[in-house]
């Protein structure tokens, strides 16, 4: 794939070479995101995040990995205080906002709108999810995550075991991550979560194609022995055409110390893409769990600066001038744990 000027709508524009790429790019980006050196590389340039669905992690790690270059960022928070109320169409938002950026990250409730718009747009655009369909750049950061813990456990990602848990109906970081595993080999997943929010019958017929092993059930003890890896979900109640059909669903599969203890592997890395729902009738990962050194979800929220940095790198092609422009930070940059 060639990552120049390219638009990033899909994990399907993948290739494990690709993969790989952006993985030691991100490897690069490290003593930039830790705060040992700055980089200018992107000075003057310009991000226009465009989140037209509630965000906080993906909005401000995207926002913060383009400022971690040196570039600029201007941000659309919220669709109410968009055009797109005005009746806007989603050609004329990419025509005019694509003047005045350099990339685009886009997040919108809309099946494919993404991919819409940056058939318009002048410049690049990044999937910063697009409704329950797909959310590339967190598959890719959730599998980054799982190469580094697996590799802390002398595991890879070839081979391995992953529970994903929850709603994988409507949930589009699952969707793209089970995609993102068809470029490996050997792997079995199992998918817990209710009969109605089973997986896409597609991507599970995909994983199957590809040679991977998958299970489907609804008892979640029992999905949960023998994985290097638990991924667990919210129901995602925003995608429910009733929002009280969630209800059901909510709180019915859960992750605790004592669970975790009863039929995980003392070894399974315990991931979840957040926000975790942590209200008292969900609550599918437990607070209990915070201290447990198994539990990768700040890993994964830390590493997703790394990668979006590699993808701004590859997409505007400065991967290798980023240290050419760096220098050692100036103030107190301890992090407290
Ligand atoms: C996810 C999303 O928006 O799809 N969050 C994220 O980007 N990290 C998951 C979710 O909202 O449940």
């Amino acid at each position: 794939m060639d990552f120049r000027g390219a638009h990033i709508i899909s994990v399907k524009q993948f290739e494990r070479t690709d993969v790989d790429k952006v993985f030691q790019v991100a490897d690069n980006m490290e003593p930039y995101a830790h705060r040992k050196r700055v980089s200018n590389v992107l000075g003057g340039a310009i991000l226009g995040n465009m989140f037209f669905e509630p965000s906080t992690r993906t909005r401000v790690s995207f926002g913060c990995a383009f400022n971690l270059l040196g570039g600029h960022v201007r941000e659309t928070t919220d669709v109410k205080t968009s055009s797109i109320t005005k009746g806007e169409s989603l050609y004329d938002t990419a025509r005019v906002i694509s003047g005045y950026s350099d990339v685009i990250v886009m997040r919108h409730p809309k099946v494919a709108s993404v991919a819409e718009f940056a058939k318009a747009s002048r410049v690049p655009v990044i999937n910063g999810g697009d409704g329950p369909n797909e959310h590339p750049s967190q598959a890719l950061l959730d599998l980054y995550t799982i190469k580094k813990e697996l590799e802390s456990k002398q595991r890879k990602i070839d081979g391995m075991h992953i529970a994903m848990v929850g709603d994988l109906k409507h949930g589009r970081t699952v969707h793209s991550l089970s995609q993102l595993l068809l470029l490996y080999e050997d792997i079995k997943l199992t998918l817990i979560s209710p009969q109605e929010l089973r997986m896409p019958a597609a991507i599970v017929a995909e994983l199957q194609a590809n040679g991977h092993e998958v299970v489907e059930t609804e008892d979640m003890e029992a999905g949960l022995s023998d994985n290097d890896t638990v991924y667990l979900t919210r129901i995602q109640e925003e995608r429910f055409t009733n929002r009280l059909e969630a209800d059901i669903y909510r709180g019915r599969f859960r992750l605790n110390q004592a669970i975790y203890t009863r039929n995980c592997q003392p070894n399974t890395v315990i991931m979840h893409p957040l926000p975790r729902d942590s209200r008292e009738d969900a609550n599918e990962l437990d607070n209990d769990l915070n201290q447990h050194p198994n539990l990768a979800i700040f890993r994964q929220t830390d590493n997703g600066v790394l990668v979006r940095m590699a993808l701004f790198a590859l997409i505007l092609d400065v991967a290798d001038k980023v240290d050419q422009a760096a220098a050692d930070v100036g103030w107190y940059t301890e992090r407290r744990f």
